[in-house]
């Protein structure tokens, strides 16, 4: 009889509870003023959404200066100054509104945006998966 695996991920690294539909990615409302959420698919590269004087901005999650995850803990995506994004594997800093790298090795590299829309049912839809 073979062990019971209790690891949350299925074989190709998506989340338990994915919804089925992986471009809806969560409710608006669910991400406060200054917080994030990242969000991990089946087959495409995983993005993350922030919320930032009042506005919601998505880019892929990954670092344009070695290409790690942005974040230094789940959902965890803005530096301490809470006006900046910031990369948890050298501390690069970015505007969130524009992607911009505005402190750290890659300097003048921007995020890559994802495409985003809330629908009238107030759910946060990505408008293209990426990779
Ligand atoms: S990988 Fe992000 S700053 Fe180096």
């Amino acid at each position: 009889m073979s062990p019971t695996l209790s690891n949350p991920f299925d074989a190709d690294r998506t989340p338990a509870g994915a919804p089925e539909d992986e471009r809806i990615l969560c409710r608006a409302d669910e991400i406060a003023e200054g917080k994030g959420r990242g969000f991990e698919f089946r087959h495409h590269d995983p993005v993350f959404v922030v919320r930032w004087r009042g506005a919601l901005y998505a880019y892929r999650n990954f670092c344009p200066h070695q290409g790690t995850t942005l974040d230094w803990k789940p959902d965890a995506f803005f530096a301490p100054d809470g006006q900046h994004l910031m990369c948890a594997t050298h501390a690069a800093w970015f505007d969130p509104d524009t992607g911009l790298c505005v402190g750290g090795p890659c300097l003048g590299a921007h995020l890559k945006p994802a495409a985003i829309a809330v629908d009238e049912d107030g759910m946060v839809r990505l408008e293209k998966l990426m990779g």
